[in-house]
């Protein structure tokens, strides 16, 4: 029987470090998130993270935009924002509406404030390894997989199903910075399966409900579980890993819900009072 990564002990460990920190900063720090539009899903996330906000004594504030707001709004609205001397994190809420280019929304966030570390600029940083945050969901699986893996990846073959800019791609330079060998697979890698049922530890980050099944997995392999889809029959989240069938195989797997999703929160409260203490240095 696999070891199940218990993401929600995991994110309770790193949010107790941050009311720590936060305790110790001069002041509460904010952190703002930007939503252009309305959304379900993301104001159900919103209304989360400020809830976990608030316990940890950060200030979080939800500013909403109109639909129809333009990238010069955006950026007059952001600039507007940042202003306050306590804005420590500033970021923006995915979906975007069609009309508005997330990079170029992305640009207009202040490198100091990329609690999210969205920006070109930052995944700059991140290439080079002169990072101060990283992509909170990419972190959040790392921290699972180290966890899975027993505190170390480092030799560790990883394949990485996805090669998003938020999950897969950082994922794969922070790999390298912990010393193991990733490998990242897409829509047009060849033998997909043959090449993740040869890795130490499987990463699933593609958003198709229950796509891994256990033929893409190696026996004793880590497997974290990034994919959160809601199955509308069963109506529930689901990830992108069949749990059912790869769990007696894995070593270690994380679920969903409860795997990799509260440590990202958790990962986004500790990169604001990493740029928290950055601004009161
Ligand atoms: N738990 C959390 O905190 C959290 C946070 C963020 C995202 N997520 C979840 O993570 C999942 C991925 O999100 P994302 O934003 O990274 O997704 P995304 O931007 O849509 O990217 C999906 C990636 O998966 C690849 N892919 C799709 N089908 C594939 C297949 N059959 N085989 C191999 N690769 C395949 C795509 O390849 P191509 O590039 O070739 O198209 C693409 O690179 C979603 O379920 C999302 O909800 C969870």
């Amino acid at each position: 029987m696999a070891q199940i990564i218990d993401g929600k002990a995991l994110a309770r460990t790193i949010r107790e470090e941050v009311k720590r920190g936060v305790q110790s900063l001069t002041s509460p720090p904010r952190l703002i998130a930007i939503q252009v539009g309305h959304d379900d899903a993301s104001a159900s996330y919103t209304r989360s993270q400020a809830r976990t906000a608030e316990k940890l004594g950060i200030t979080y504030h939800l500013e909403t935009l109109p639909a129809e707001t333009s990238l010069d709004d955006l950026d007059r609205a952001m600039k507007e924002l940042a202003k306050a001397d306590d804005v420590a994190g500033l970021m923006l809420q995915a979906p975007l509406p069609p009309h508005l280019d997330a990079v170029a929304c992305r640009r207009l966030i202040p490198l100091d404030l990329d609690v999210e570390a969205v920006t070109e600029a930052a995944a700059g940083r991140l290439f080079h390894g002169t990072h101060r945050v990283a992509p909170c969901t990419a972190v959040a699986a790392l921290e699972c997989l180290r966890a899975g893996a027993g505190g170390d990846v480092t030799g560790l073959h990883v394949a990485i199903f996805g090669r998003s800019a938020i999950v897969g791609k950082p994922l794969a330079l922070l790999l390298l910075q912990a010393n193991a060998s990733p490998t990242i697979l897409h829509t047009r890698t060849r033998e997909p399966a043959r090449i993740a049922a040869s890795a130490d530890a499987v990463v699933v980050a593609v958003g198709r409900p229950r796509l891994v099944g256990a033929d893409m997995v190696g026996e004793g392999a880590v497997v974290i579980d990034v994919g959160t889809n809601w199955d509308t029959t069963a109506n529930r989240l689901v990830g992108d890993v069949r749990f059912d069938e790869v769990e007696p195989k894995a070593a270690a797997i994380t679920p969903v819900p409860g795997g990799v999703g509260p440590v990202t929160t958790a990962v986004l409260m500790r990169n604001l009072l990493t740029l928290a203490r950055l601004r009161e240095r």
